[in-house]
C-alpha cells in the first residue's frame, strides 16, 4: 500500500506561489505631486521580500561577497562590481545574474526554482526609477 506522495507535494507548490504573489505585490503611497517623477515601485515593500522569498537573502546576507539586503551593499556589489546601475537595469549585474545566461557565474538564485519574468520585471522597474531607497 503506497501512498500517493505527489499530493503534499502539490500542496507545497500552492503554497509557495500563493506566498510568492503576496509578497510581491505593489504598494502604491500617495505622495503629494511634487516636481520630479514618482516612484511606484518600494525597495522595501516590493524588492526585499523578493530576495527573502528566492532565498538570496540566505547566501547574499552579509557573510562576505555580494549582500542585497541594502540599496547601499547593492550599490557595494560583490566581484564583478556594483549589483545594481540606478536607472539603467539592462547594465546591472543583478538583472543580468537572473536571466537565463549570465555573463559570468551561474544564473541565480544558484540551483533554482529561478524567478518568473514578472517578478524580475519589478526588480528591473525599482532599477529603472533610480533605485530608490524606499
Ligand atoms: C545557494 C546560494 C546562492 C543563492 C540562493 C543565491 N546566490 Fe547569488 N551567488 C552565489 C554564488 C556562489 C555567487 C558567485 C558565483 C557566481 O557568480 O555564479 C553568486 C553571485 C551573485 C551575483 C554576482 C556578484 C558579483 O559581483 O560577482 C549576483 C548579482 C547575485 N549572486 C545575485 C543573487 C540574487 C539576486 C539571488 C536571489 C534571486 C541570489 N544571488 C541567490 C550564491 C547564491
Amino acid at each position: 500500500m503506497k501512498k500517493h506522495l505527489y499530493i503534499p507535494f502539490t500542496i507545497l507548490i500552492s503554497v509557495s506561489l500563493l506566498a510568492c504573489s503576496s509578497a510581491t505585490g505593489p504598494t502604491y503611497s500617495g505622495g503629494g505631486g511634487g516636481g520630479g517623477g514618482s516612484n511606484s515601485t518600494s525597495f522595501s515593500s516590493d524588492v526585499l521580500p523578493i530576495f527573502s522569498g528566492a532565498g538570496c537573502t540566505g547566501c547574499h546576507g552579509g557573510s562576505g561577497g555580494l549582500v542585497v539586503t541594502s540599496v547601499a551593499a547593492l550599490l557595494a556589489g560583490g566581484d564583478h562590481g556594483p549589483a545594481i546601475v540606478p536607472g539603467d537595469a539592462a547594465a546591472s549585474n543583478i538583472i543580468k545574474k537572473l536571466s537565463p545566461s549570465p555573463p559570468f557565474g551561474s544564473r541565480m538564485p544558484l540551483g533554482g526554482p529561478y524567478l518568473a519574468d514578472t517578478t524580475i520585471g519589478v526588480i528591473r522597474t525599482w532599477i529603472n526609477e533610480g533605485a530608490k531607497n524606499n
